[in-house]
Formats: C-alpha cells, structure tokens, sequence
C-alpha cells in the first residue's frame, strides 16, 4: 500500500497511472507519521511536487532509521542537482521529475523490489521490531532504577533479548546496580551520530553475564551529560529497537528533553508511584505533561512501589489522585536495598521473594502480554546476538 503526501486534493487522480488503487492521500507530515505509525502495511510513500524538500526530507530520514524498508520517492516539479543530492542523502530512494508518469511508475517498481528484498532479507521490519519501554518518575528515590533494571534482567534471562539504557545521564546507577564495569557508555555514541549501526551499537554495549542482559550504560562523567545531543539518543533507540525484543530506558527524575524524546518513541511507560504525597503530586503533573504532549494513555503502565508502606496514604488515594489504575503493587522489602548492594538483582537475587513475583507479573502480565509475546519465559529471542558466540 502507498501514502501520497500531497495538499492538492486532485493530486491521487493525477497519478493514479503510476500509482494504482491501493494509495492513501493525506496532506500533512503529522497525517503521515501517524499514518506510518498505526499502519505497518505501507510500503512507498510519495510525496508531491507542492511539499517543500526540508520536510519531505526530514521524513525520508527518520524513515530510515524506523522502517528500513520503507520507500520514499519524491516528486519535483524540475530536478536539479542540489534537490537531487540533499533527497538522496536524507534516504529517498529516487526523485522523479513530476510530470513523468511512466518513470513514477518505474520508480515504484524498483522501489517495491527492493522493499520485498529486504524484508526477505533480514526476515526483520518495523513488523518485527522490538518494544522500548521507558521507566520514569518525576521523583528521585522511588524505584525507578530498581524497576528498569529488574524488569530488564528478567526479561533477557527469560529469553527476550534485551537493552537497557539508562538515560540518568548525571547520576545514573545501572552500572553499580549490576557490578558492571563499562568500557564505553551512551556518551561514545556521539561520534558515531548518523551513521550508528548494529555494530557500533554493540561497541557500546556492557554484557550482565549472569542474565544476558545488555547494557548501555550512562557516562563516568556528569558533564558528558550536556554533551549528548538528544538526536543521537533517539538514533541509539531506534537502532537498538530493530536488533533487541525489549529496550528498556531507566530515566532522570525529570523531564529532559532526552527523557521526552524517549517517551516520544515508547510503546510503553513504566510510571512508578509511592504512597507519598510528593511522589503523587509529581506524578499528576507528569501525567498532566505526557496528555499535554499526546501521549497515548493506553501506553501507561502504573506501578505502586512500597505499597504496604504504613504511612497514612492508601493505593485508593493514589489512584483517586493520579485518575489511572494501578498495573502492580510491588510490596516493600529488605532484601531490595541488600541486592542492590550485592550488585545482584532482586529477581535474581530472590526470585520467590513478594518483590521478584511482583516485578514478573509485571513482566510477563503488563509488558510481555500487551505485545503478544508468550509469557514465563516460554519464548527464545529469534534474534541474534551482536557478538558472535554469546548466547
Ligand atoms: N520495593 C522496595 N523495597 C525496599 N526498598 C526499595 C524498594 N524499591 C526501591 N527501594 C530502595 O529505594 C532506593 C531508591 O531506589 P532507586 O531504584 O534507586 O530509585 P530511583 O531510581 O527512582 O532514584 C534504593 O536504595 C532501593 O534499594
Ligand atoms: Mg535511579
């Protein structure tokens, strides 16, 4: 199926030789993105001689990264040398003069050739790409760490191939959580911004030997913080969604702007709530900005940590003020704050303990379930490792 992104509303008519029946017209680059988004189907997007060539391109390069296999081809009324350079550099597979009907339709064909190779190739596309899942909080203290790399120990030693990022790009303590020593961490994807690919992906990679889990850890140095640029962490997630089945995004308390260009491109929130009224207001005002934003509400999973906390704040109230049900309640124990300082996960650590049937219901109930993937470990991850050998 096509997309033609034109505003002339004559403009599938008059292309209809090239393009055949099977073609959506929409007019608007939100129209199209979301299009692209909610419709896996589509495999060429068109777009019209009346679309000025910065959006058109804009569109060709984050279709590049999202949906390799997608095709782009571009109409122009005349084309010249620069339109044609700066379209093929931004990923369009050709620019075809607009009045050329039969090179249209040749540049389709080629076109869909290629799309049907690809996908035969990697036996991957957006179909097939994983999930990044973010966990966030605009608190500190509440559990976000312990959520994100609990979640993402269990899932990879169950069998899903999984990435966790820690976007706490200051302070984060992934690293220290999972006894890893890391060689490079997000920072080092910098220098490979435009161009990361799977290889350069695992360069940053720090392995959890006893769960398999991969890590990209957040910088040695704070002040590295503010020199990641938030294209690249989009590019490092998007290129990590095509090769892991679950990216999983541990966050600052607050809302960067590399923690709401994440959000942007999750399939699913973690948001973690405590009986506290801080935390609480905190996370009304982060529901509050994520609705403002657009953000799907069905994409928010709500977890109660500490919910047997005896402190005069009941589940009730919480969902009373935050106006979304509680996923899971995972209860508050000892044994959390004492594997954090083994450095060994508490699923791990205590998989029957009330914390780690808390973290796998969550796991297998909230996230595995909604993405259709079997549960309790019953799946092994149909993708390869980026290291030879491992797993
Ligand atoms: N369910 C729990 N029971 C007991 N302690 C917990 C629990 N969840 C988190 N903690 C402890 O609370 C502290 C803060 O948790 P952390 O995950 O680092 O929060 P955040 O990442 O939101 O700042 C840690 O010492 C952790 O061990
Ligand atoms: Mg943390």
């Amino acid at each position: 199926m096509n997309i033609l992104w034109s505003s002339d509303p004559e403009a599938v008519e008059k292309y209809r030789f090239a393009l055949g029946t099977d073609t959506q017209a929409l007019d608007s680059a939100a129209m199209v993105a979301r299009v692209l988004h909610d419709n896996l189907g589509i495999q060429q997007v068109i777009i019209g001689p009346d679309v000025a060539l910065e959006p058109a391109c804009d569109l060709a390069e984050s279709a590049r990264l999202d949906r390799p296999e997608l095709g782009v081809i571009l109409l122009r009324n005349r084309v010249d040398v620069t339109t044609l350079s700066q379209a093929l550099r931004s990923g369009m597979r050709e620019v075809v003069t607009a009045d050329d009907h039969t090179a249209l339709a040749d540049a389709l064909r080629r076109s869909r050739e290629l799309t049907a190779k690809l996908a035969g190739h990697s036996g991957a596309g957006s179909g097939n790409e994983g999930h990044i899942i973010t966990v966030f909080s605009a608190k500190g203290g509440v559990g976000k760490t312990t959520m994100s790399t609990n979640i993402a120990t269990y899932l990879a030693q169950t069998g899903s191939k999984t990435l966790l990022v820690d976007l706490d790009l200051s302070f984060g303590d992934v690293a220290i959580s999972l006894q890893l020593i890391p060689v490079q961490s997000v920072f080092d994807a910098v220098g490979m911004s435009g161009h990361l690919d799977e290889q350069g992906l695992g360069s940053l990679v720090t392995t959890h030997d006893d769960s398999g889990l991969d890590v990209v850890c957040a910088p040695n140095d704070p002040s590295d913080a503010d020199r990641i640029p938030v294209h690249v962490v989009t590019e490092l997630l998007k290129v990590a969604r095509q090769h892991y089945d679950y990216v999983i995004v541990d966050t600052p308390p607050s809302f960067t702007e590399h923690v709401l260009a994440a959000c942007d491109i999750s399939s699913a929130l973690v948001l973690i709530a405590t009986l506290d009224i801080p935390a609480v207001k905190n996370l009304r005002v982060a529901i509050d900005t994520l609705d403002m934003l657009g953000s799907p509400k069905d994409a928010r999973i709500i977890v109660l940590n500490r919910s047997d906390a005896k402190v005069g704040l009941r589940a009730d109230d919480v969902v009373t003020a935050i106006k979304t049900p509680i996923a899971v309640n995972v209860p508050s124990s000892m044994t959390v704050p004492a594997s954090v300082n083994r450095g060994v996960p508490i699923v791990l650590d205590d998989p029957k303990g009330a914390v780690s049937v808390a973290i796998r219901e969550l796991s297998d109930g909230h996230i595995r379930q909604r993405f259709g993937d079997p549960v309790n470990g019953a799946r092994t991850s149909h993708r390869k490792s980026l290291f030879k050998g491992r797993r």
